[in-house]
C-alpha cells in the first residue's frame, strides 16, 4: 500500500487522552485505510474504540478537550494541526443511538440538513438527498416523521443524513448495539451495500464478530488503548487462542472447528460459515 490519492486514513504512532484523564486512552496506534476499504475495530468495552473514532473524526481534540500526539492524516488533512473544521464534509460519524442524532420532523429535512449547511445549491442538495435515499433503500420515506420509524429505520436515516455530505470516510460507533434483530439486519445490510456498491471507506467499532468477518477487509483488536492484533479476518480469528485471551469471542464456526481440531479432526480454521460449508462439500455457490 502506497500513500497515493487513494489513502483516506493514515495514523502513525497516535496517542490520545482527554484533558480529564492522566493516562493515554489511545496508545501508539498506527493504521491506514484506503478508498473502499472497511475496517472493524473490536475489543472489550473501555478499550478505546470510541476514543480512537473521535480522533479520526477530528472531534478529539477539536471539540472534546484533550491531547493528541503522533500523526493523524484524514483525506490529506491533519485535523490536529489544521483544526477539525478543515475536515468539514469529509468525515461522517454515526453513533449507537439514532434518537440523539435525528432532530427534524421529516426524513427529507433530515437528509437535506448537512448539504444545506455546507452551502450547496438547491439542485445539488436535492440530488444528494435522492442519492442517499437510494443508497440506503429509503425511497418513499421522504415525508415520514423519523420519530414514527423503527429503530433500524431511524439508524438508516442517521447514516443517510451524514452521507449527504458525500464524506470520503464513514465512521460507525457500534451502529447496531441498540437495535433489535430486525433493525440490526437492516442496518448491517445497508452498510454492506455502502461498502460494496458505493466504495465508501468505513471504519466501524462493532462487537458482532460474524458480521465483522464477513464485511471487514481488516480487523483490529484493541486492548487497553493499543492495537494488539490486526490483519485480515482470517489472519486475526484463525489465531483463536490469542483472540480469546483478549476477551473477544471468535466466530462460532471457528470455535466449532477448534473443538473438532482438539478431538483430532482437522477442518482448518474457517472464520466464515461459507468456508466451512465448502470444506463439508455442502456449499451452495
Ligand atoms: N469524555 C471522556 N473523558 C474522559 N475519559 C473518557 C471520556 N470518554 C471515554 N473516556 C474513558 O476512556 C476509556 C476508553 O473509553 P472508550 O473510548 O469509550 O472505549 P470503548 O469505545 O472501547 O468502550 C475509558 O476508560 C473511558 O472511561
Ligand atoms: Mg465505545
Amino acid at each position: 500500500m502506497g500513500s497515493g490519492p487513494d489513502r483516506v486514513v493514515s495514523l502513525k504512532n497516535v496517542y490520545a487522552r482527554y484533558v480529564t484523564s492522566e493516562k493515554w486512552i489511545v496508545e501508539d496506534v498506527s493504521l491506514e485505510a484506503s478508498r473502499g476499504e472497511m475496517i472493524v475495530l473490536m475489543g472489550p468495552s473501555g478499550c478505546g474504540k470510541s476514543t480512537l473514532l473521535n480522533v479520526i473524526a477530528g472531534l478529539l481534540p477539536g471539540v472534546i478537550p484533550g491531547v493528541v500526539e503522533g500523526e493523524v492524516i484524514i483525506d490529506g488533512i491533519n485535523p490536529v494541526k489544521q483544526g477539525y473544521r478543515a475536515l468539514r464534509g469529509r468525515v461522517g460519524i454515526v453513533y449507537q443511538n439514532p434518537e440523539i442524532q435525528i432532530i427534524t420532523r421529516s426524513v427529507y429535512e433530515e437528509l437535506a440538513m448537512a448539504p444545506e449547511n455546507l452551502g450547496l445549491p438547491k439542485e445539488e442538495v436535492i440530488s444528494r438527498v435522492e442519492w442517499a435515499l437510494d443508497a440506503l433503500g429509503l425511497r418513499g420515506y421522504e415525508n415520514k416523521d423519523p420519530q414514527t420509524l423503527s429503530g433500524g429505520e431511524k439508524q438508516l436515516v442517521a447514516i443517510a443524513s451524514v452521507l449527504t455530505m458525500k464524506p470520503k470516510l464513514l465512521l460507525l460507533d457500534e451502529p447496531t448495539s441498540m437495535l433489535d434483530h430486525t433493525g440490526t439486519r437492516l442496518v448491517l445490510k445497508a452498510i454492506t451495500t455502502l461498502k460494496e456498491e458505493y466504495g465508501l471507506t468505513i471504519i466501524a467499532a462493532e462487537h458482532r464478530v460474524e458480521w465483522a468477518v464477513d464485511v471487514a477487509d481488516r480487523v483490529y483488536l484493541m486492548a487497553d488503548g493499543r492495537i494488539v492484533l490486526g490483519g485480515t479476518p482470517d489472519d486475526v480469528f484463525s489465531d483463536i487462542a490469542a483472540v480469546t485471551k483478549l476477551g473477544v469471542r471468535p466466530p462460532g464456526v471457528t470455535e466449532v472447528a477448534y473443538e473438532l481440531y482438539r478431538r483430532g479432526i482437522n477442518v482448518g480454521f474457517p472464520v466464515r460459515l461459507r468456508n466451512f460449508e465448502k470444506f463439508l462439500g455442502v456449499s451452495h455457490d
